[in-house]
């Protein structure tokens, strides 16, 4: 079964609902900047380049019946981009991807609103298509690293689902199964979205690849018994000292892997590193609803009433990293100088 996060059909953003998967296939249709907002808000679509990709064909969305003048449709672009960027906070590839198309608009100012809708269309066009060679890329990379009888750890769902096509870490995980003999996965089921248990687990049983799934606490145990050989996951945002934003989670199994000595990647496209910032401390991290916590498949399993947190994401220092895995190559600490280098390149 081909899987397709997202796609434009020349009028509507199709997004498959990932709320709903691995056991109904359902296709929301996005007319308007407001139903790609809602989508990304509430998850329909999640993994920080799929929102951004999303999030660029919102703009489109949003300034194609656009009528008036060229002042006015560029304060639009710029309403309409502040907007877009609110329905999730830490994932960067959001506002990369709307600053991309205001900077595209920007620089053509001399055409007319009409020239300029469809020069907004062509850069959502181009976001969609970069993605997927970057993430081929990333898993061209990110496989050296890797050999045979390798049991990769993983937390989250990095895979196609959270990009356009071949996903982030996951595209590292399947281009190492690909090249080398024996490679085993270790997926987080990832509470309390369950993007492990529901998305990944369907991901990795889609390609073939031999895996386990665990429960988030049984991470410590699982590396106790030598049964991880190296841990990759995805980034929502990176800031330039290679500070990581990722799932909740992340930073538990860095610790974890540090202790047990075993190498631990983080994997995304240049567009996921915040150049603007010099630290994790910067990063804004989401905070969702609490019944996320409570409940259980929508099921409540805390008494009512109790108090939860609900962070969505946490940041693992940069010296727990043992290399970031990017499109453009993977970077070792010192991160600060070889990020600076990556975009150079
Ligand atoms: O809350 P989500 O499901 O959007 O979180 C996704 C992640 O944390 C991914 O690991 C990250 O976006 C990288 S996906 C290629």
């Amino acid at each position: 079964m081909e899987i397709r996060s997202l796609y434009f059909d020349g009028s509507i953003l199709h997004i498959l609902d990932q709320r709903y998967l691995p056991f109904e296939v359902i296709d929301v249709e996005c007319r308007s900047a407001s139903d790609v907002w809602e989508a990304i808000n509430k998850m329909k679509i999640r993994g920080a380049p799929a929102i951004g990709v999303a999030a660029a064909y919102g703009m489109y969305l949003g300034l194609r019946d656009f009528e008036g003048s060229k002042e006015e449709f560029i304060k639009k672009a710029t309403e309409l981009k502040s907007y877009l960027d609110s329905a999730r906070p830490t994932a960067v590839n959001l506002a990369w991807a709307t600053k991309r198309i205001l900077d595209r608009i920007l620089l053509n100012k001399e055409k007319s609103v009409e020239e300029l809708k469809e020069i907004v269309l062509e850069e959502a066009k181009n976001i969609e298509k970069e993605d997927v060679e970057r993430n081929f890329k990333i898993g061209e990379y990110g496989s050296e690293l890797f050999s045979d009888n390798d049991t990769i750890m993983t937390i989250c769902n990095t895979g196609e689902l959270a990009t356009v096509k071949h996903g982030t870490a996951f595209s590292v995980i399947k281009r190492a199964f690909e090249k080398y003999k024996n490679i085993s996965v270790i997926a987080l089921e990832t509470r309390p979205y369950l993007q492990g248990a529901r998305l990944t687990a369907f991901e990795l049983k889609e390609a073939g690849i031999p895996f386990k799934l665990i429960t988030d606490n049984m991470a410590a145990f699982i590396m106790q018994k030598g049964l991880v050989t190296g841990i990759i996951t995805g980034a929502d945002r990176i800031a330039s000292n290679g500070d990581t934003a990722n799932k909740v989670g992340t930073y538990m199994l860095a610790v974890l892997a540090h202790f047990h000595k075993i190498p631990f990647y983080v994997a995304a496209p240049l567009s996921t590193i915040d150049l603007n910032i010099e630290s994790g401390k910067e990063i804004p991290i989401e905070e969702r609803n609490p019944d996320e916590v409570t409940h259980c498949m929508e099921k409540r399993v805390a008494p009512l009433g109790v108090e939860v947190y609900n962070f969505s994401f946490d940041i693992t220092p940069h010296e727990l990293i043992t290399g970031i895995i990017t499109d453009k190559g993977v970077a070792y600490p010192p991160f600060k100088k070889t990020i600076k280098k990556l975009f150079e390149s």
